[in-house]
């Protein structure tokens, strides 16, 4: 590999400040859920796939969807905070220092979309009682409304998630406010029909996070960076627009979030609204265990899962408006396949780049961007990816890595 070939002094591969921490450069891994646990907590996989990201050169390597109770997971095998894998989670940050990068915990739950059976009677529950699609042929066929005190329990359970993230050496959290989980739930007024303090106005359906967000702050200090994923859109009538999303940035950034990384779509309807490209319907069958998820994947699938065309920085225009209207640091996300993209996300005014897919298909990405051996990455956006999460091994490229730079 070439060490200097004019692409790494890109303002791209500065380092900068995100709140009090310093990453080598503004290239983020975004939040891709590995499938790599072991008991529910991380394996030597995890430990190898966030080393490598790092060694690969990013500046931040986001570990996804660690649920903050065993309740708020979507699937058994997911990860969830608990005091038992703080050592091993402890691994996973000691390798991405070593290889000098830097580590952040997503830190999520699932409210209602969920098909994990081992949960109490009762559960799963989001904002309000509604059938669950994804539950339906598992044994889960509703979602019921949480009470005050699940909520409260969960805001608590969002801190004492934070307080262990930092314990087992992450250098930030990020809380998942998007994508039609819990807290998302709660925000889309499509899911969330309260007539309480958190349902009905915008402010209303806020009020979950921000108590999540307000627990988190204790735990951690006012200094530790904590990021939140939110949508820019929930990608269907009646759920939450572009216009409440930056009231919602607003409103973070008055509550001391350190910066918004800025997604969209809802995992129950709209799942590649946030993707865009493919739809691997016939890999996902194929890794489905149960037999009947497989038959109503195969009849219905096509008909229930909309696809999305491809485009590079597909959520560059409804970012945008976000950018116009909060001062603190924002993330694009979304088809950033190369440094053209990056170096225009940050002429916008975006501080910082997040990516999955092209990681996912080369961890070294951004040192082979940085030494100018590839242009873009050679990812096709195909998406079997998601179905790879669930495969032994875990989440993975089905391309091979010649061709880029093509
Ligand atoms: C295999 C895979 C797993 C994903 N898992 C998560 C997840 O656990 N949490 C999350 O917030 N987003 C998840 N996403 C969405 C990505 O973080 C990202 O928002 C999306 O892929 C768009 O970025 P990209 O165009 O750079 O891939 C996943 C995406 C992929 C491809």
């Amino acid at each position: 590999m070439k060490e200097h070939s004019g692409h790494d002094v890109s303002p791209v591969f500065r380092p900068a400040r995100l709140g009090s921490l310093e990453l080598r450069n503004r290239v983020i891994r975004s939040g891709a859920y590995e499938g790599m646990c072991v008991d529910n907590g991380p394996s030597p996989d995890l430990v190898r796939h966030h080393r490598d990201l790092a060694a690969g050169g990013v500046g931040l390597t986001t570990v996804a969807y660690c649920a903050v109770s065993a309740g708020g997971r979507t699937f058994e095998r997911q990860m969830f905070i608990r005091p038992g894998i703080v050592p091993r989670l402890r691994e996973v940050t000691d390798g991405v220092h070593a290889a000098g990068g830097s580590a952040s915990l997503q830190l999520g739950h699932c409210g209602s979309f969920s098909r994990n059976r081992d949960v109490p009677p009762g559960f799963p529950r989001g904002p309000s009682f509604g059938i669950n699609r994804y539950g339906l042929l598992s044994g889960l066929p509703v979602g019921r409304a949480m009470t005050r005190d699940d909520v409260a329990r969960t805001a608590g359970d969002f801190g004492d998630a934070a307080a262990m993230a930092r314990e087992s050496g992450f250098d930030a959290v990020e809380l998942h406010l998007g994508h039609g989980y819990l807290l998302s739930q709660f925000l889309s007024p499509a899911a969330n029909r309260r007539t309480d303090r958190y349902g009905g106005s915008l402010e209303n359906r806020l009020r979950f996070a921000q108590e999540a967000l307000a627990r988190v702050r204790e735990a951690v200090g006012a200094d530790f960076p904590v990021l939140a994923k939110t949508n820019l859109a929930d990608g269907f009538a009646g759920g939450l627009g572009i216009d409440e999303a930056v009231e919602v940035a607003r409103r973070l950034q008055s509550a001391g979030v350190t910066a918004l990384v800025l997604s969209g779509g809802f995992v129950s309807r709209t799942p590649f609204f946030l993707l865009r490209g493919d739809n691997p319907l016939k890999d996902m069958i194929e890794v489905e265990e149960s037999r009947l998820h497989r038959v109503a994947l195969r009849l219905f699938g096509p008909a229930v899962v909309r696809s999305y065309p491809f485009k590079e920085m597909f959520f560059l225009d409804l970012a945008r408006r976000v950018r116009e209207a909060v001062s603190m640091p924002l993330v694009l996300l979304g088809g950033i396949v190369s440094l053209d993209n990056m170096e225009s996300a940050l002429e916008d005014g975006f501080d910082f780049v997040c990516l999955a897919r092209a990681l996912i298909h080369d961890p070294n990405f951004v040192n082979r961007l940085k030494a100018g051996e590839v242009r873009r990455s050679a990812c096709d956006h195909c998406n079997r990816c998601i179905a790879e999460m669930d495969r032994p091994g875990g989440v993975r490229c089905v391309l091979p890595l010649e061709g880029e730079g093509a």
